[in-house]
């Protein structure tokens, strides 16, 4: 594996981040088995307190992030949900909160409002009630989100809702898409797995087939035509059939930054996978100094740590080479190119991975939790 050794590149002080994604908590009565969690899940013991939140809440505004998104876990589950709302809003933050809309009441959601969060996204996992309950782990839960929706569109706040897609729904995108509308939201975002997390340790029982996901972006496109000025329905597309990656979190340490519970900062969700990086606490550093020279957001940070073919490829500013996880978890380096480009000489591994993954025919999940990949249930759970 390629250690890049950023102490040897020129240092120009980045721009400030656009977007924090403060995972509150991940405690979540859900147990998605693609969930974009780590698999070592934090505990509530070592959670940050409110006034370390706020503080953090205000650093970020402080050094110019735009986006505040409040997600989890369940972000709700914490207690002090509705506060630290409040500090981000009258520091000037733009808030999302980021919900499974299980636990939260209509008391809860009017509190937040009162608030003046800005707006809420909402994931469902299918328009199929049933399926819905299998994929979330959790009986009842779809029925709860329909109920949510409703209060949120009484209460007059934005409405966006996410649905992951993977073998399981992947034939019901358009029913997903006609039930956002139906829930009243503005935005739809039809996001097809990533493979980071747990959805790794669910990669044969998740990835869709070639042709699905082809019939899928021709469905996409035509319900884009039919609802034009009714919905924007937003498309991730799924990087094992890609032939160019995507520019992975906008570019490393470029627009965003991840606060775990317990106050790592991170540069994107799945990065505590590279063995070699060293994270910074929002306890022991300010925001602003993890950000401009945290050696893990150095480590990739620009283009002089990339290889061939990055190095002299024309499209290295646009996508930045991809992801460096995804390249580290098949290639063994992340200073590869992403395999989901071409023009890696991984490439062809990683279609032959979604190959195989797809025709596995397993089902049974592993389902998030806190118990870890080993420890988690491997089947259905349904808990009331
Ligand atoms: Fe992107 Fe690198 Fe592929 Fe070029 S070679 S398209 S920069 S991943
Ligand atoms: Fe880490 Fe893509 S998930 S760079």
């Amino acid at each position: 594996m390629t250690v890049p050794n950023p102490a040897s590149a020129t240092r120009v002080a980045p721009p400030a981040p656009l977007g924090m994604l403060a995972e509150l908590t991940h405690r979540c009565p859900l147990s998605c088995p693609y969930c974009s969690n780590p698999v070592d899940l934090e505990k509530r013991s070592v959670e940050l307190d409110t006034e370390t939140w706020k503080r953090v809440f205000s650093e970020a505004a402080a050094m110019g992030v735009l986006h505040l998104h409040l997600s989890g876990g369940e972000p709700t589950a914490r207690k002090d949900i509705v506060e630290l709302t409040a500090h981000a809003v009258k520091v000037g933050l733009y808030t999302n909160l980021i919900t499974s809309g299980i636990g939260v009441t209509r008391e809860k959601l009017q509190e937040l409002a009162d608030a003046g969060l800005d707006h809420v996204q909402l994931s469902i996992q299918d328009a199929l009630p049933d399926n819905a309950d299998r994929i979330a782990g959790l009986k009842g839960a779809h029925e709860k989100k329909r109920v949510l929706a409703g209060h949120v569109l009484e209460l007059g706040l934005p409405l966006t809702i996410n649905a992951v897609i993977h073998r399981a729904n992947i034939e019901n995108i358009e029913a997903l898409v006609h039930m956002a509308l139906e829930f009243g939201a503005r935005r739809v975002e039809i996001a097809h797995s990533q493979y980071y997390g747990w959805a790794l340790e669910n990669r044969n029982m998740l990835m869709p087939t070639r042709e699905q996901v082809m019939k899928a972006a021709d469905t996409v496109e035509r319900l884009r035509e039919e609802l034009q000025g009714k919905l924007v329905i937003d498309a991730v597309v799924p990087d094992y059939y890609a032939r160019r990656p995507k520019p992975c979190v906008g570019g490393w340490g470029k627009q965003s930054l991840n606060v775990t519970p317990q106050g790592k900062v991170l540069p994107c969700h799945a990065a505590e996978t590279i063995p070699h990086l060293v994270f910074d606490y929002v306890t022991e550093k300010s925001l602003s100094e993890i950000w401009e020279h945290g050696s893990a957001f150095e480590a990739y940070r620009g283009t002089s740590w990339m290889k061939e073919p990055c190095t002299s490829c024309p499209r290295k500013e646009i996508d930045f080479g991809g992801c460096r996880c995804q390249a580290l978890a098949i290639t063994g380096d992340p200073a590869n190119a992403d395999p989901a480009c071409s023009l890696s000489p991984h490439h062809a591994k990683i279609t032959s991975l979604a190959l195989k993954a797809a025709d596995s025919g397993k089902s049974d999940y592993v389902y998030r939790s806190f118990g870890g990949a080993k420890g988690g249930p491997r089947v259905e759970i349904t808990r009331s």
